[in-house]
């Protein structure tokens, strides 16, 4: 059950330090090598589609949403998504993807894509893309590259090169 301290907040350049730390914390430095990070390196995330939790006016949880196009259809990137361990299993990281996604379905963008767990983002919407329809810059397991559509597209249909819109 969410706990009932918990803000949400859309994300701003004060809360930038502090959501360092949280993928530090959550991911290693390991976070850099990956495939969905080297998209995220093309260009800016937005501000205005990413979300931050507090607790007691400090920073415990993130999700970042960047824009990408996924061959030809306008995307999102969801990720990182991190809650420190002193916040977990409450619902906060549902609740952060939830709200990411419930924000992005307002933009004209046609899905949100995102390199994870089937069993935890499946019940928040998401589906498995096409094995091998979908490439990113650098290796990663084409089972854990998944998509909450919008408007009527599938995840299944979604194919080509994903990339920074930057690099459109
Ligand atoms: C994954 C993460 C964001 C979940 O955040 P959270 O706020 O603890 O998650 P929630 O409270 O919303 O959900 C908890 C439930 O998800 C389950 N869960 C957590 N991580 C999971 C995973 N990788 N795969 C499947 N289920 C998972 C928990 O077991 C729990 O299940 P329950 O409700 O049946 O008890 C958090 O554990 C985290 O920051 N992990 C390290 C970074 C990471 O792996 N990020 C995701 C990258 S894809």
């Amino acid at each position: 059950m969410l706990c009932q301290t918990i803000v949400f907040l859309t994300e701003d350049a004060s809360h930038d330090a502090a959501i360092d730390l949280i993928n530090e914390e959550a991911f290693g430095p390991g976070r850099l090598v990956r495939a969905a990070e080297r998209v995220r390196e093309q260009g800016p995330h937005d501000r205005a589609l990413s979300y931050v939790a507090a607790d007691g006016g400090e920073i415990i949880a993130s999700v970042r949403m960047t824009p990408v196009l996924a061959g030809t259809e306008s995307c999102h990137l969801l990720g990182p998504l991190a809650v420190r361990p002193s916040h977990k299993n409450r619902g906060i990281g549902r609740e952060l993807v939830r709200i990411a996604l419930a924000a992005a379905a307002k933009t004209p963008s046609r899905a949100v894509l995102l390199v994870g767990d089937a069993p935890y983002y499946g019940p928040l919407g998401f589906s498995p893309t096409r094995p091998g329809a979908l490439t990113l810059p650098g290796p990663f397991d084409p089972a854990r590259l998944l998509a909450a559509c919008f408007d009527g597209l599938e995840a299944d249909q979604l194919e080509g090169e994903i990339r920074h819109r930057n690099r459109a």
